[in-house]
């Protein structure tokens, strides 16, 4: 009778738990808690492999700013030179896979990119976003009510007074950042990193037009800034980009996504800031005043994601005088990631949660070297963790695991005999 109501009890308690664990997503219920452990999406991602040195692997990243920290990224015209294999195969891989579009570049005869005849940019198999072209699950717009803040080019001088503004305003925002600016002005990203933990993200390396360059351009511009700010965030994988000039298509968006899985964002409205510090100015800050002022006292639906640069004083200042007008319309200030409410590294919640570590069993990013010793663990996986953490593996690796191993297998035994007796007494009792 007891062990009938035993078995009815460990019945009870895995049925509940084969329901909660069921219908709870991890993301939803807790975000900063089993994140640690994972990344955000498809396990199988070629990016699991690239950027392999998460956190938690017990690699010591260098301190930004120090001669081993910038060590190894490429001045302009090496973009091309000394780009790891890893990535070029990943580009290969998802070209045979037939991932990546096979339209041409384009050529800056005039203001805006062109492609050759027959290639029509707003046609589907092309979609160029400077022709205001949107590629489905590209971000334009935000959610009705947000106003998503970002700001491009930086750090650069002009940023700190920014950096302070927003701190004041206890605000934290997007930053599309320039990789050989990052290597520059690294005294300012360790502020906007350390001291208001805004999101980092991807503005490419040299900003150029990115429909001009070719699908190994294209590689280096994403990776090499992907790779500086994932040294410099303590291994964080950058989720987020924006083409400079918002110059993109489905070639360029799909090398971003299928290599690198970044999101593209563009914006839905522009005060051409940028050009305030010009000779010839495009703008003044009155224009822009009297425009922002239009978008933030107009309609909330679609959401607002407004193209601002951290560039010069005048930007800045453009910003700053619009704040007041932001908060008393009522508008949700947000980071890009924020106004979603997603994740703003592809392997952390945001600058403060934990970083989840490289994935178990991935391709080392240099090729192992050629050393005549035989393999030193004849398990595939723990080869692999031990070359993440780049240490050699230690001989006794194997036995460990396989001594883990055995112990699991004879809980699992034990349980199984628990399980088995259990079952048994039900039936005779
Ligand atoms: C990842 O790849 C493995 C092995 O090919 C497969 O079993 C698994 O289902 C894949 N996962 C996803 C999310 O596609
Ligand atoms: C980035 O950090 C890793 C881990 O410390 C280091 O091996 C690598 O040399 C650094 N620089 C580059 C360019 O990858
Ligand atoms: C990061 O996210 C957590 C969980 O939502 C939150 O408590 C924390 O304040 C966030 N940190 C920053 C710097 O936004
Ligand atoms: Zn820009």
């Amino acid at each position: 009778m007891s062990s009938r109501l035993a078995s009815a009890i460990l019945l009870a308690v895995c049925v509940a738990q084969a329901i909660v664990s069921a219908t709870v997503d991890p993301d939803q219920a807790d975000p900063t808690h089993h994140l640690s452990e994972r990344w955000y999406h498809d396990e199988n991602h070629s990016v699991h492999t690239l950027f392999r040195r998460g956190g938690n692997d017990g690699i010591i990243y260098s301190p930004i700013g120090s001669p081993d920290w910038a060590q190894g990224f490429p001045a302009d015209p090496a973009l091309m030179q000394n780009m790891p294999q890893a990535w070029l195969d990943a580009l290969h891989a998802a070209i045979a896979a037939g991932k990546i579009p096979d339209i041409p570049v384009t050529t800056m005869g005039g203001p805006s990119p062109t492609y050759p005849d027959g290639y029509d940019p707003m046609s589907p198999n092309v979609c160029s976003s400077s022709y205001q072209c949107r590629i489905p699950g590209d971000i334009w717009d935000g959610p009705p009510g947000t106003l998503s803040l970002s700001f491009d080019d930086g750090p650069l001088p002009p940023s700190p007074t920014l950096y302070r503004f927003l701190k004041e305003k206890q605000q934290h925002a997007t930053h599309f950042f320039i990789g050989s600016n990052i290597l520059q002005y690294h005294d300012y990203f360790q502020t906007v990193w350390l001291d208001n933990q805004d999101d980092i993200a991807v503005h490419t390396w040299t900003h150029p037009y990115m429909t001009t360059k070719t699908n190994e351009e294209v590689l280096a511009e994403l990776g090499w800034t992907m790779q500086l700010i994932h040294n410099s965030t303590g291994g964080r994988v950058p989720k987020y980009w924006r083409p400079p000039y918002g110059d993109s298509d489905t070639r360029v968006r799909a090398i971003a996504q299928e290599v690198f899985g970044l999101t593209t964002v563009v914006w839905n409205q522009d005060t051409n800031d940028w050009s305030l510090s010009d000779p010839v100015p495009l703008t003044s800050l009155d224009q822009i005043a009297s425009q922002m002022h239009t978008w933030l006292t107009g309609p909330k639906t679609p959401g607002l994601i407004i193209l601002e640069h951290e560039l010069s004083d005048q930007s800045v200042q453009a910003f700053m005088s619009a704040w007041d007008l932001m908060v008393s319309n009522g508008w949700k200030i947000a980071s890009v990631a924020q106004m979603g409410d997603v994740n703003a590294y592809q392997n952390a919640w945001n600058a403060t949660s934990p970083v989840a570590p490289a994935r178990i069993g991935e391709i080392s990013i240099h090729p192992p070297p050629a050393s005549p010793t035989p393999s030193l663990s004849h398990d595939s996986s723990s080869t692999h963790v031990a070359q993440s953490t780049g240490k050699p593996s230690p001989p006794h690796t194997n036995q460990k695991n396989s001594a883990t191993d055995r112990s699991a297998a004879s809980t699992m035994l034990t349980w199984l005999a628990i399980f088995v007796a259990t079952i048994t007494v039900c039936i005779l009792s």
